[in-house]
């Protein structure tokens, strides 16, 4: 057994352990990967402050996300073919954050359903939508996640076109994968995920398949989002949607100052500060690089996460010190899950927990609450001065 020491060590087995179609579809950003990059290393650019002679014992890192108790404010984000990363892939997911107490998000592009998590979770979990251009469909979905007790909505507002990530297209990708030759040599090289694949039904866009009428190849992303995602969606549209679930609303892709004053303005509960792990407009700059002027614009309207890069408790309390009120992991998770399954995932919170707290203890404060621009040392230009 591996020592697994931090994500990027989970990252290495999930390239190993899973298929590289999908591995390459968590792993991709899109055109350049620019953005993509400069999440990561954008968060690298920030230093911590080391303060000695604090005492630091009986720490916290326990808030709330939306009033939601939470071990640590970090949220399992939505994936899409979460379920192709290892067999049954969200539930696994769903039920590592449950044990862990961080809540989980179902994305519209999942493989197990709704109806599926919900039964095999007791935690409450939160549906993400993506808008599409059959009403009927969108109405029946908000239906079928207010049924299932999920406790918020995530709407996605960054990717009603999708970008275009190149490995997506080179490789093939679609849900179940095609059996051409070479994804039958490369998925004979990981014999533990055909073997979980075998051994489920869940192979295709479980939240669709059954639910959604006239789709034409279902198993491709690109064509389906192409069909069916509605490009109109707009702020009368949003608030359709808002009427229509009336629970907690989290609007997710905002990475603008005015869209964050008018997601404010429109009553969400929370905004993410997202650009979709770079995965939809390359050259938009990082989400950490765009907290600051989002923070200042509406902190206290509304709850501000951020997504996008974070990939060690380190990033987390830099989010947090430069006023996040939480944050949201992706491929951090998703590394996890694709190298060992549910415990991966286990393991990746683990880590980030443990990242946290000491990184936390080692700057001189023992509860999560207290963290703020004193914790951190920002380079002057690094908001940059743009034009
Ligand atoms: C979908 O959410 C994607 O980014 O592929």
């Amino acid at each position: 057994m591996p020592v697994i020491t931090c994500i990027d060590d989970l990252k290495r087995l999930h390239a190993r352990r899973t298929p590289r179609m999908f591995y390459d579809y968590a792993e991709s950003g899109s055109y350049t990967e620019q953005t993509f990059r400069e999440n990561v290393t954008d968060f690298e650019k920030i230093r911590l402050r080391q303060k000695v002679a604090v005492d630091m014992s009986n720490r916290s890192i326990a808030g709330e996300m939306i009033g939601t108790p939470v071990t640590m404010p970090v949220a399992l984000a939505p994936v899409g073919l979460t379920g192709m990363q290892s067999a049954d892939g969200e539930i696994k997911a769903a039920r590592a954050a449950e044990k862990f107490g961080v809540p989980f998000t179902l994305s519209t592009m999942s493989i197990c359903s709704i109806e599926d998590v919900a039964a095999q979770t007791t935690a409450p979990f939160w549906f993400q939508l993506y808008v599409m251009r059959d009403e009927d469909f969108v109405d029946r979905v908000l239906d079928r996640a207010r049924a299932a007790g999920c406790s918020a909505l995530v709407l996605t507002l960054d990717l009603q076109i999708l970008g275009q990530r190149h490995k997506d297209l080179k490789n093939g990708l679609s849900a179940p994968p095609k059996l051409t030759i070479p994804n039958i040599l490369n998925m004979m090289t990981k014999p533990e995920w055909c073997l979980g694949m075998l051994g489920t039904r869940r192979r295709s866009f479980g939240n669709i398949v059954g639910h959604a009428k006239g789709v034409g190849d279902l198993s491709s992303l690109s064509s389906w989002t192409a069909e069916q995602f509605d490009p109109q969606l707009d702020w009368t549209k949003i608030a359709r949607i808002r009427d229509r679930w009336g629970g907690k609303l989290i609007l997710k892709g905002v990475l603008d100052v005015e869209d964050a004053q008018r997601a404010a303005d429109f009553g969400a509960d929370a905004i993410v500060v997202s650009n979709h792990g770079g995965r939809q407009l390359d050259g938009a700059l990082s989400s950490i690089r765009m907290l600051p002027s989002i923070v200042r614009a509406v902190k206290g309207k509304t709850e501000i996460w951020l997504d996008s890069g974070i990939r060690s408790g380190q990033d987390v309390l830099k989010a947090l010190a430069l006023g996040a009120d939480g944050t949201m992991i992706g491929r951090s998770y998703i590394y996890g899950l694709g190298a060992m399954g549910e415990a991966g995932v286990t393991t990746a919170l683990e880590v980030i927990r443990k990242e946290l707290d000491t990184t936390m203890a080692l700057c001189g404060e023992r509860d999560i609450r207290n963290l703020g621009p004193h914790n951190l040392l920002v380079p002057k230009d690094f908001e940059g001065d743009w034009a």
